[in-house]
């Protein structure tokens, strides 16, 4: 609980809890954890694009695969640390990509739960400053998916779950979906919906894995893959099934804001729509669904894209967050200051000015309100 009047709050900052470290280490596929010779810590292989410099890892002059195993990624004492050298008041934790996106359906259901109970008793540690985002066995036979929602809303610091794009394997707009999201509707947990798995790796062109590093999926294909999923879901209708549905999008909506509009003139421009009777004058508007059950966190590193996000949803469904522990700071000291805190502050005080309201409520007054943050955890 806060008492704090203007606490600062991140709502986008991952944990892989030791629980989930020894199962990507026991895996040889990714997403793993593998050991190289030479190289001092352990790596983690997660996202799909790194699968090639994965098949050419010890080859002479070869990149070392995705990204050193650091303190940063499991330990809750250095959350806390970059909390307190961030003047963070609150973290709404979460599990990190791929979540248990490959846990077989026999192992699922029981994963979550200690994953899930992992990351109650972490937040239960440190009194009024954590709460987390649970994660959902996506691969169980659905009643031990929807069990799994009555569980975690019983978890006293849970504000919400974490979701990848992927949902039963088709997508969000799959209609199995729909009893999931209106169970999550039902007990008023917020979706925090975050990508993994980009656009295929064709599209990066042959040069991408040698010289551009992870530039490409992560600024491009992450934020093209949240705003596809969620065009999808829009169009297949499931924000007015589900009107209690409530969404937290990562990284600003990915192009959402910006494209919105462009969305909006190919639907009612749309002939096969028009003749189904889908564009009639009662439609919700994609900028409607967007100011009613969709939140944005901050995590765009710059005011020009923070001002579409505000334009697009309001000021008061901004939530600032940082992505920790990923972009670590690689030419200063790990342990000061990341430029994931400083360039997301930055970008909201010059989009809405130091210590404006409009700053107050994007650093942590909305997440206090929308999460529920100042009730008795
Ligand atoms: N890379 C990831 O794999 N996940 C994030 O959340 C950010 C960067
Ligand atoms: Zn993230």
């Amino acid at each position: 609980m806060t008492s704090n009047p203007f606490p600062v709050v991140d709502i986008h900052t991952h944990m892989y809890p030791p629980e989930y470290v020894k199962i990507l280490e026991n895996r040889s596929d990714i997403p793993l954890i593998r050991r190289f010779a030479g190289a001092k810590d352990p790596r983690y292989i997660i996202l799909p694009a790194e699968a090639e410099s994965l098949d050419k890892a010890g080859e002479d002059g070869a990149p070392l695969p995705g990204r050193p195993v650091t303190s940063h990624y499991s330990s809750l004492q250095q959350k806390i640390h970059f909390m307190d050298t961030h003047r963070i008041d609150i973290s709404v934790i979460s599990l990190a990509n791929p979540w248990l996106d490959f846990v077989a359906t026999s192992e699922a259901a029981s994963t979550a739960v200690s994953v899930n109970e992992e990351f109650e008793s972490m937040c239960a540690s440190q009194p009024g400053r954590l709460y987390f985002f649970a994660t959902l066995p996506l691969t169980a036979p659905q009643g031990e998916l929807l069990s799994a929602i009555d569980f975690v809303k019983g978890l006293k610091h849970c504000r919400g779950v974490i979701l990848g794009t992927s949902g039963l394997g088709k997508g969000l707009d799959d209609p199995e979906l729909i009893p999931v999201f209106k169970a999550l509707a039902k007990n008023g947990l917020t979706i925090f919906l975050h990508p993994h798995y980009g656009l295929p790796s064709e599209v990066w062109g042959p040069r991408a894995t040698a010289e551009y590093g992870h530039v490409l999926p992560l600024a491009l294909g992450f934020p093209l893959e949240t705003t596809i999923a969620v065009a999808r879901m829009y169009l297949a209708g499931v924000f007015d099934e589900v009107p209690d549905l409530r969404m937290l999008l990562a990284h600003s909506g990915g192009t959402l804001p910006f494209l919105a509009g462009r969305i909006e003139s190919c639907i009612v421009h749309d002939g096969h729509l028009v003749r189904e009777g889908k564009v009639g004058s009662g439609r919700r508007t994609v900028w409607q669904v967007l100011k009613e059950q969709i939140y944005l966190d901050a995590v765009i590193y710059s005011e020009v894209g923070l001002k579409a996000a505000i334009d697009a949803s309001g000021v008061d469904r901004l939530m600032f967050g940082t992505d920790h522990p990923f972009f670590p700071p690689l030419t200063s000291d790990e342990q000061g200051e990341w430029e994931s805190m400083t360039w997301n502050k930055t970008a909201v005080e010059k989009a809405l000015g130091e210590g404006s309201e409009g700053t107050k409520a994007v650093m942590g007054g909305n997440a206090v309100k929308i999460l529920r943050l100042s009730e008795d955890a």
